[in-house]
């Protein structure tokens, strides 16, 4: 590896997934079209600083775990190895530690089921296990009320104050942790137990609710759901617009002045390329279209540059629960020659909505209207994503 990371984590996947029952085991089990296990591995590969990633694969998987880590790692590959589990957790996570690299100091050990985990808390708890040199666990305080029961019968209500629903990863130092496997006796729940057996002290950081881990069909949904919520609404637009050319008009085009470019004809300032994106976002919007909301009857917008416009489209946009998430421009016509001020006009633009607008242009190759010089036309394609939550999206 060429930077030697100082931090590895361990995503056991070699669990068969009893209790989700699916026909597959539970890490490539599909989640919104995507497995679990690559699911998980996004937040792990989303972490800041490069860390090795080893997977766990269930016996006869390896070779898929792969080809999912390769997908999401990318041109990150280098950092991934794939190892194969054993018949227990605490097994595969001893397999995961044998391929650990020399450079490694802080290893996390995360479920492949915590699909959803965000990458912040892998950070958190690396942060924590160097700060802290000792053990670090993810929890979660506890919102039910909690009994002590025997059999049936109700003993005591226990302090839920004092308690967390611990999740992954958990993080210790390599070394310790490594001497803590060598030593274990018996079958514990978590790796944290294991290094508390050992001797080891552990501590705790915040944990996330959407690290839950996915264990039966109910999680499944509930984690699809999470996943639906989260991925913002888009939409898409579309607008056109021509003008002919009026040699006695000044150009305004594409929120820029052209000295000593012939003019379009237009009750505005005729900057079809300004008109041609207000379509696009009010198509995507919803919302109609530039005639319906700035009329030509309406003498406010007579010679009205198309600031006026961008500003008062993307307002209304943006109160209707958007945002413009990027602008793309296309100009047809032999006149002006756009190359030389497109990145000036891309920066007007941008600044006016708030985000990336790019602009080609074409000739016609001397057919049609564009052609013979009578007149330009643009095309403008929008892409919004949705600000609020609501269902309308
Ligand atoms: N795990 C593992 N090797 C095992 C058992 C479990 O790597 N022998 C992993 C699982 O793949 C999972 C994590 O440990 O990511 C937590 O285990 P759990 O949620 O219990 O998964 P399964 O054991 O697969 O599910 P079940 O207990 O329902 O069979
Ligand atoms: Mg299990």
């Amino acid at each position: 590896m060429i930077d030697s990371p100082r931090t590895a984590v361990i995503v056991v996947a070699a669990g068969s997934g009893t209790r989700l029952g699916a026909s597959v085991p539970k890490a490539f089990v599909e989640l919104d079209g995507r497995e679990i296990l690559a699911r998980c591995l996004d937040g792990v590969f989303g972490v800041q600083e490069p860390v090795q990633v080893i997977v766990v694969a269930p016996e006869g998987w390896a070779e898929r775990a792969e080809a999912i880590g390769r997908e999401v790692a990318g041109a990150a590959s280098i950092y991934l190895s794939v190892v194969t589990g054993g018949a227990e957790r605490q097994d595969s996570v001893t397999r995961g530690l044998e391929a650990l690299a020399p450079s490694i100091e802080t290893v996390l050990v995360h479920d492949a089921a915590r699909a959803l985990t965000p990458p912040a808390q892998i950070e958190r708890v690396a942060h924590a296990v160097v700060q802290r040199g000792c053990g670090v666990v993810p929890g979660i305080p506890v919102a039910d009320t909690l009994k002590r029961v025997d059999g049936e019968d109700v003993r005591e209500t226990v302090d839920r104050q004092a308690l967390r629903a611990v999740q992954t990863p958990q993080g210790f130092p390599r070394h310790e942790l490594e001497r803590a496997y060598q030593a274990v006796a018996q079958v514990h729940t978590d790796d944290a137990a294991v290094f508390s057996a050992a001797g080891g002290r552990v501590t705790v950081v915040d944990g996330d609710e959407s690290a839950f881990k996915i264990t039966t069909p109910w999680d499944l949904r509930r984690a699809l759901r999470m996943l639906r919520s989260a991925t913002p609404a888009t939409r898409t637009g579309i607008g056109i617009d021509a003008h002919a050319i009026d040699p006695s008009a000044e150009l305004w085009l594409a929120g820029l002045h052209w000295p000593g470019e012939a003019g379009l004809a237009g009750h505005s300032d005729g900057d079809a390329v300004s008109h041609a994106i207000t379509d696009a976002l009010l198509s995507a919007a919803g919302l109609g279209d530039i005639g319906g909301l700035f009329g030509t009857a309406d003498e406010a917008y007579a010679g009205a540059h198309g600031d006026v416009f961008l500003a008062e489209t993307r307002r209304r946009i943006e109160r209707a629960g958007w945002r413009v998430a990027n602008v793309s421009v296309q100009v047809i016509g032999n006149r002006p020659k756009l190359s030389p001020r497109r990145a000036e006009a891309e920066r007007v633009l941008t600044d006016l909505l708030g985000a990336p607008v790019s602009i080609a242009a074409t000739t016609t190759d001397g057919l049609g209207f564009t052609g013979r010089g009578e007149g330009i036309s643009v095309i403008a394609t929008a892409l919004l994503t949705a600000t609020s939550h609501s269902d309308d999206h």
